[in-house]
């Protein structure tokens, strides 16, 4: 309205115009009216005159009414200037005014102005704007201008920005002369801090009051691989047992990347490592995961630097170590090496003689590498340290082969880990033989039994000694050795085999020549030196029955046999004659038995069995032949039985009478010479001494006189047929060994001597029962 301010002075002018010039002039110069837009129907415009006329627009539309009875022109519709005339400055829209009486034209002019009806605006409402975060500071980023149907200052006149860190705004012109905003990098951008933010552009417009309209732009900030992976740690120090089985996890590393996408993705590897370790080790490229690709040894290798990198997708990578100790398992059993073994070892040989030496050793460390060396108690050894693991195994104490000749040794070697392995060693030792063992017989005395008459060559017995070393020291050698008494012919009577003691007899033995006898035997063996023991070996001959009785009385070989006179008038049991016998054996070999075995007058005598004596058994009678004949049987009791008969005479005489027998002289001459100081004791023995001698000198007397009435008168003894050495008696009733006798008679003088020399007990049982008297030789 206020451009209206001209106009009603131009209208007036106009109208004034109208009125001088009055007729049917056509105003050359239009009439100009001015309204705003938007203004409501049937605002006035202007008052034209009071008169009846039209309006008529160009383009024939009612925007004006002309009111007839006033004159005003007044708004017939509301105008819209975007609509009229768009962004056309200024909006003119151009109308006639016809006028009937008179009719007239006037060309009139509507300007529509402009008012601030409408709000800058954004043709997005939302705006993505990507920009890579490695974009430098002062990059630009135009922008749309927004857009106002208003026109003047009531458009958009300037651009504000949401206020933010990183981007000022800045309006720009552009070719056509409009202005449009443009954003302004102020910093760079991390996409790893933000990576996305929404600025609000705000399009103000100069009206009043002002209007804005709004746009977000929202900012996507590209990633650019601007971050290399980074490991958690920079060392990883993991411990792994050495007898962790494949495939073990050994530790899992991890890196992060900021980087997003593919700048983000990240791959494990090694780094310039050693053959070692990819041998050892994998390492998964994904998952980080470090696995044990091979086993691990302590022993080899005690730890292991595996330079490990992650590396993402735009070639950044980020390093770290892994530093691996093995740690060391019992995993080895000590070793145990022999470095020398002497074997067999003399028994002889000095306590510490070093046996064996040998060295242990353990691959482990710490304890499991410790070790304890040990054998058994019970043996004469002892374990010696030397230096370093080294031992060697001594005797301790004198070996003995014969007690114990060889020797498991078990070395053990035990380590101090957890669980202790041990490991065993066994050596044998042996020990070898010295001859120290001399052979021992198995009895100091040996007592052989022979039976006598054996034949020769006869294995009586054996010795046999042995010897407890081995070998040539155990080999045994018999001998006889020398006999004690060198009147023995040991050399013909026995013999030795030399290897095995097997004593033979040579010879037939005679029990009778020989009733024992004894030597030495010596065993040797066959060492260096020698060893050699010795035993009797006691031979008894054993008596057989191989010599028949021999009767001394009656003798038998006489060219007369010895009579003996019986007088008449004896009584029954008569003493007739004694026989006497003897046997060359011994024993029950002579023990001997006598028996009538024939009798002129069988019933008249008999003979008693056990001494031999001849006895009457009746009263004589004047009827009795004078001559009698009796054979009398001595047997002894041997297996079989020997035995010899005699053949005894009796005569029966009248008037016999005891002959007179002077006493030998020597008697009484030894009985005068007895010592007067014992006469009284010596006296009784002298008594019974001359007693007994009468006894015997009257026996030896008759056994003269009847030799004497057989012939020649020279009497001889039974010294050929009788044994004239030693005599071995062992059973009763025989003569003993100690019983040395001899039998003289000698004819000639009438007188006979009977001498004894040993023993008083020599007159025992057989010569106790002599013919006392009546017997005629
Ligand atoms: C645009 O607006 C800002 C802040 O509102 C102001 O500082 C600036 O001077 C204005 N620019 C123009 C051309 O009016
Ligand atoms: C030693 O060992 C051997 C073989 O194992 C065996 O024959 C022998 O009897 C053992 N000796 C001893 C004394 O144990
Ligand atoms: C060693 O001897 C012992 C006892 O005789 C036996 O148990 C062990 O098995 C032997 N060891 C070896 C390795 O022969
Ligand atoms: C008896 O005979 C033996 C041998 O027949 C003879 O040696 C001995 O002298 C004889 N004795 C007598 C007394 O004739």
């Amino acid at each position: 309205m206020k451009s209206g301010e001209r106009c009603p002075q131009q209208i007036r002018q106009v109208l004034l115009f109208f009125v001088f010039l009055g007729g049917s002039l056509v105003c050359s110069e239009p009439w100009r009216y001015s309204v705003s837009e938007e203004m409501e129907i049937g605002s006035f415009i202007a008052n034209v005159v009071k008169d009846t006329g039209l309006v008529i627009f160009d383009d024939h539309k009612p925007y004006l009414q002309l009111d007839q009875q006033t004159g005003n022109l007044v708004l017939n519709e509301q105008l819209d200037r975007e609509a009229l005339c768009h962004l056309t400055e200024p909006c003119i829209l151009h109308f006639q005014v016809l006028f009937e009486n008179p009719l007239q034209f006037f060309r009139a002019e509507l300007w529509v102005n402009d008012i601030n009806d409408h709000t800058p605006a954004f043709l997005d409402k939302h705006i993505l704007l990507k920009i890579s975060e490695g974009t430098a500071p002062g990059a630009s980023f135009p922008m749309d201008s927004a857009q106002d149907l208003d026109v003047g200052k009531n458009g958009v006149q300037n651009y504000t920005l949401s206020p933010n860190p990183y981007f000022h705004l800045k309006l720009q012109d552009s070719d056509d002369g409009r202005k449009y905003p443009e954003l302004f990098l102020d910093q760079s951008l991390d996409r790893e801090k933000e990576s996305e933010f929404t600025l609000i552009v705000t399009a103000l417009d100069g009206g009043s009051p002002s209007r804005s309209g709004t746009t977000l732009v929202r900012i996507l900030v590209f990633d650019i691989n601007d971050n290399a992976p980074e490991f958690e740690r920079s060392v990883y120090e993991v411990q792994v047992p050495e007898n962790s089985p494949l495939d073990s996890l050994v530790v899992r590393v991890s890196a992060t990347d900021l980087d997003a996408g593919i700048y983000g993705e990240l791959s494990y590897s090694f780094s310039h490592v050693s053959r070692d370790i990819r041998k050892t080790f994998e390492i998964h490229p994904i998952s980080g995961e470090i696995r044990l690709k091979a086993l691990l040894d302590f022993e080899l290798i005690q730890s292991f630097t595996i330079n490990i990198q992650a590396t993402d997708g735009g070639s950044l990578s980020g390093k770290s170590a892994v530093l691996v100790q093995v740690v060391d398992v019992n995993d080895n059993p000590p070793e145990i090496v022999m470095t020398s073994l002497t074997s067999p070892v003399p028994e002889n040989s000095s306590p510490e003689m070093v046996v064996a030496i040998f060295s242990v050793r353990d691959q482990d460390s710490g304890d499991n590498g410790r070790m304890v060396c040990s054998i058994q108690d019970d043996l004469p050894f002892l374990l010696k340290p030397t230096f370093k693991n080294f031992y060697t195994l001594v005797a301790g104490l004198p070996l003995d082969r014969e007690s114990q000749a060889e020797y498991n040794i078990t070395i053990t070697v035990t380590d101090l880990g957890t669980p202790k392995l041990k490991t065993q060693h066994n050596i044998t030792v042996t020990v070898s033989d010295v001859n120290d063992n001399a052979p021992a017989f198995s009895q100091t005395t040996y007592t052989l039994r022979v039976r006598e008459n054996n034949s020769p060559a006869l294995h009586i017995g054996s010795v046999s000694a042995t010897d407890r070393d081995s070998g040539a020291n155990a080999q045994v050698t018999y001998s006889l050795l020398p006999p004690a008494d060198p009147q023995l012919p040991l050399a013909s009577l026995v013999s030795i085999n030399a290897d095995n003691g097997q004593l033979f007899a040579l010879r037939s033995l005679d029990y009778e020549a020989l009733q024992a006898f004894e030597f030495g035997v010596r065993a040797a063996d066959r060492g260096s030196p020698a060893l050699s023991s010795q035993a009797r070996v006691r031979v008894l001959v054993l008596d057989d029955n191989d010599n028949a009785p021999f009767v001394l009385y009656p003798p038998q070989n006489g060219s007369a046999p010895c009579t003996e006179l019986v007088p008449r008038a004896a009584e029954a049991g008569y003493l007739v004659t004694k026989v006497v016998a003897v046997d060359g054996d011994s024993g029950q070999n002579a023990w001997l038995s006598y028996q009538l075995l024939k009798a002129t007058e069988p019933g008249l005598f008999g003979v008693w069995a056990h001494n031999g004596e001849v006895r009457t058994a009746r009263l004589l009678s004047e009827r009795d032949a004078v001559k009698h004949r009796l054979v009398v049987l001595v047997r002894d009791n041997g297996e079989p039985p020997r035995s010899a008969s005699v053949t005894l005479h009796v005569l029966l005489v009248d008037g016999f009478s005891q002959p007179y027998l002077p006493l030998p002289e020597v008697a009484a001459a030894e009985a005068r010479a007895d010592p007067l100081t014992v006469y009284l004791v010596v006296a009784l023995a002298s008594v019974s001494s001359l007693f007994l001698f009468s006894v015997l000198v009257f026996v030896a007397v008759r056994l003269c006189r009847r030799s004497r009435a057989a012939s020649a008168g020279r009497c001889s003894g039974p010294e050929g047929h009788f044994p004239g050495h030693l005599v071995d008696v062992s059973g009763a009733g025989t003569l003993s060994q100690s019983y040395q006798y001899e039998v003289c008679l000698r004819g000639g003088s009438g007188t006979s001597e009977f001498k004894y020399i040993s023993s008083p007990h020599f007159l025992s049982e057989n010569f106790l029962g002599l013919p006392k008297a009546g017997n005629h030789c």
